[in-house]
């Protein structure tokens, strides 16, 4: 397991369930890894822009599967180096990854397949970017082509904020990934993501969530790589679905397979449910966090063989991986400062307690300090998450585990889940 996230908590909670590992006499090694991680598996300190360092971990350990949790890392291409060299990996190519790693490209992609999604304009030059606005109205989408850790996009409310938007890009506020501008058509509808896996000709899906990217209570403030998450997301039903997976996920699949990048690994797509159907918000190259950690706690199948079978492209044997009909919902307990600075070494205790009714709390950024006492190390330290019957009786379970946890230099978002609690007590007023 590559990582050091909750996700990749998750994904090694789950891992270590696994028959592969239970049965088979396999080993958990994660790299580097975190302190809830290394309940389940042995750290390493490997250093994953190192791919020969990786390489020769994997040769020396005899690894049978490599789980890359992040995305820069696939879009850097380890996943290349390591099957160049025979092993399993579940994970992207550099070439499939692109649909993560370059706007651009998967606006391009989506042309070609006859995907829908907003219309968009690709442009290199700051000329051409502000010329280029005339083709659109405000609210004006302008995303940095590359990598930027989910702060890439901007959203401009008038034709003056876009302007500067666009000067501080392309005068390097994103560094290289501001390089090119994607200019967007703004979408209006309610956003929810969906998750296949994908050996590059099967397609399983793996469940959908929805979740609050904004810092603030009622989704105010700045973005943060997400606050909290739950799944399933209901206004996702089964024709939505049916719909995304048939013009949006397989069309995407069946194009990069035919133009000579099999996508292979998890398929993250960011969806917006709009009154003419779902479209093409973006794609993700891995799991979402903290998406993935709602999935893992709903998935009722076999983690390990199922990623096993995307790496060894035999996904289309497996039978469709089940999830629970339950809610699971988790809560994402922040360092003060976060999504700024955060605050570095805060205390935290009483995991035991707020796990004590069933709730599963996932370590992002957390470490040990000299005493081997637990301390907060990052900007989204804990993911506190439960399953209940009802998005309500999960919220409930799982802010019942945050107020367990004593962790006085952090806070969280006290209303995960508040769009779908409201339209439950709708319908229980209605019912
Ligand atoms: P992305 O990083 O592409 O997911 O964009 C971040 C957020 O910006 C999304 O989750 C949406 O809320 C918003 N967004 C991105 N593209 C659009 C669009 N074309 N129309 C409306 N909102 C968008
Ligand atoms: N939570 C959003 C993401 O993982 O991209």
């Amino acid at each position: 397991m590559l990582g050091s996230g909750g996700r990749e908590h998750a994904l090694s909670w789950k891992l270590a369930q696994s028959r592969l590992l239970t049965e088979q006499g396999g080993k958990l090694y994660a790299a580097p890894g975190n302190p809830g991680i290394a309940q389940y598996a042995e750290l390493v300190a490997l250093d994953v822009a190192d791919h020969a360092s990786v390489v020769s971990f994997c040769d020396a350990h005899d690894i049978g599967l490599v789980v890359i949790g992040p995305e820069a890392p696939l879009v850097d291409g380890l996943a290349d180096s390591l099957r160049g060299e025979g092993f399993s990996v579940f994970g992207p190519s550099k070439a499939a990854a692109q649909l993560e790693g370059s706007k651009g490209f998967t606006k391009d992609l989506c042309e070609r397949a006859n995907i829908p999604t907003a219309g968009y304009v690709r442009t290199t030059t700051l000329d051409h970017a502000l010329k280029a606005l005339d083709d659109f109205r405000a609210p004006y989408v302008l995303k940095a082509d590359g990598l930027a850790s989910g702060k890439g996009v901007v959203i401009a409310e008038t034709r003056t904020d876009a302007e500067e938007a666009l000067s501080d890009m392309f005068g390097g506020a994103f560094g290289d990934a501001g390089a090119e501008v994607v200019i967007e058509e703004f979408l209006t509808g309610e956003e929810a993501s969906f998750f296949v896996l994908t050996d590059g000709a099967s397609i399983m899906p793996i469940g959908s969530a929805q979740d609050h990217k904004r810092v603030g209570d009622g989704d105010t403030g700045p973005n943060t790589g997400g606050m909290g998450a739950y799944s399933p997301a209901r206004v996702l039903g089964p024709t939505l679905r049916r719909e995304a997976i048939e013009r949006i996920v397989a069309p995407t699949v069946r194009a990069m397979a035919d133009e000579g990048m099999p996508y292979s690994g998890v398929l993250y797509a960011g969806l917006m449910l709009t009154p003419e159907g779902p479209k093409l918000i973006e794609y993700n190259c891995r799991f979402g966090d903290p998406e993935c950690q709602v999935l893992m706690l709903r998935l009722e199948a076999d983690l390990g063989e199922l990623l096993l079978a995307c790496a060894e492209n035999r996904l289309g044997a497996m039978e469709p991986a089940k999830l629970s009909d339950r809610t699971a919902l988790t809560v994402v307990m922040a360092a003060e400062g976060y999504p700024g600075d955060p605050q570095k070494g805060g205390k935290i205790g009483n995991l035991d307690k707020a796990e004590a009714d069933g709730a599963k709390v996932f370590h992002a950024g957390t470490a040990l300090d000299a005493e081997g006492k637990l301390i907060a190390n990052g900007g989204r330290v804990l993911n506190v998450t439960a399953l209940g019957g009802s998005v309500s009786e999960a919220q409930a379970a799982a802010y019942r585990a945050v107020l367990a946890v004593d962790f006085p230099t952090g806070f969280y978002r006290r209303d995960i889940g508040y769009r779908e609690v409201a339209r439950e007590a709708a319908r229980e007023q209605l019912g």
